[in-house]
């Protein structure tokens, strides 16, 4: 038998094995999401997702320190509003003086590098727990009304010194809107990442346990993507392309590597993916139990992302990459 192929040639060492992998992760590929909780001193750890926290500015501050210094590049904050500052109107979400327009002055202050990136949606601050204002007598989640106010915050934190806003809230047409306040206020280097393909996802729990903003009513399905879908998705893609998004995200990230594969053929901006909080869970708690490594596991998981497709990766995992897993 004459064999003239052999692809075990390029598996026999591990020089070989590293001259011909085609992905690598790199700790500038990652942002790492963190919790800034009002009210509040020192940290807490979030019961569904051992080992992240949420922190109070003091801590948040010590934490950016850690990552900056791990060679973390970007962060992206989320608020986790006291239930007597929401309502209907969630009208914190553009108080000039409220808990996170302070803290991305102050990572921008001591960290001027290092990248903030801030959440547009109303559900932290919604008593609805909705990403967009819910009409009182039908329960419909109003679009074009939720657009006035997600400019207002976008434009808010551009002020504040946000260097990238992500739009987490699936209206329609919010990237364009967004955009245009930007410009006209002035921010026009003020980057956007589009949270382009979010869908109704089941792994989000977690998160909505850490900033206890799980819709009172209903679910999210009628703006959030049916996870059916992926021709949807190119929808999403081709809007946020016209409305002028300058990175588009794909999440979840596991479950959706096929949507990440298909955003990296049909577009030529940056591609981001969201390692989301039931991902997270899932990992840790089979980790917890010695069922699996978590190391190995979390980065053949994030490996997986980026040869889909994804050239940067929200994950909770960020700093435990950039610490341990990363060679
Ligand atoms: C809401 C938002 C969610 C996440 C980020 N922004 C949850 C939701 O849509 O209910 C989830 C992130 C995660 O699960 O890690 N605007």
């Amino acid at each position: 038998m004459e064999i003239l192929s052999r692809n075990r040639r390029l598996r026999q060492s591990d020089a070989i094995r590293q001259m011909v992998r085609e992905t690598a992760i790199n700790a500038s590929d990652l942002i790492a999401p963190l919790f800034l909780k009002e009210d509040f001193i020192g940290k807490e750890e979030i019961t569904s997702m051992p080992g992240i926290y949420r922190y109070d500015l003091k801590s948040l501050m010590q934490e950016v320190l850690e990552l900056d210094q791990l060679g973390i590049k970007c962060v992206s904050l989320f608020p986790v509003i006291d239930e007597n500052k929401k309502n209907p109107r969630a009208l914190e979400s553009i108080n000039p003086a409220g808990i996170y327009q302070v803290a991305i002055k102050e990572i921008k202050n001591s960290f001027p590098e290092m990248l903030v990136m801030t959440d547009v949606a109303l559900d932290p601050y919604s008593s609805d727990g909705h990403d967009g204002l819910v009409d009182s007598k039908t329960g419909k989640i109003l679009n074009d009304e939720t657009l006035e106010i997600l400019c207002q915050m976008a434009v808010l934190q551009a002020a504040s010194g946000s260097d990238i806003i992500g739009p987490s809230d699936m209206m329609d047409n919010r990237v364009g809107a967004i955009r245009k306040a930007l410009e006209s206020a002035g921010y026009k280097d003020t980057l956007i990442m589009s949270y382009t393909a979010k869908y109704a996802s089941n792994f989000y729990g977690p998160f909505r346990d850490a900033l206890n903003s799980a819709p009172k009513k209903g679910d999210k399905k009628t703006y959030q993507m049916d996870y059916g879908n992926s021709r949807e998705a190119l929808r999403e893609l081709q809007n946020d392309e016209r409305e002028g998004a300058d990175i588009v995200m794909v999440k979840p990230g596991l479950a959706y590597l096929d949507i990440i594969k298909l955003f990296s053929e049909h577009t030529c901006l940056p591609i981001a993916a969201y390692n989301v909080s039931g991902e997270y869970a899932m990992v840790k708690a089979a980790a917890q139990k010695g069922w699996i490594d978590e190391k190995k596991i979390v980065h053949e998981i994030l490996t997986a992302f980026k040869r889909a497709g994804a050239s940067m990766i929200l994950t909770y995992f960020a700093k435990d990459l950039a610490k341990h897993i990363i060679e």
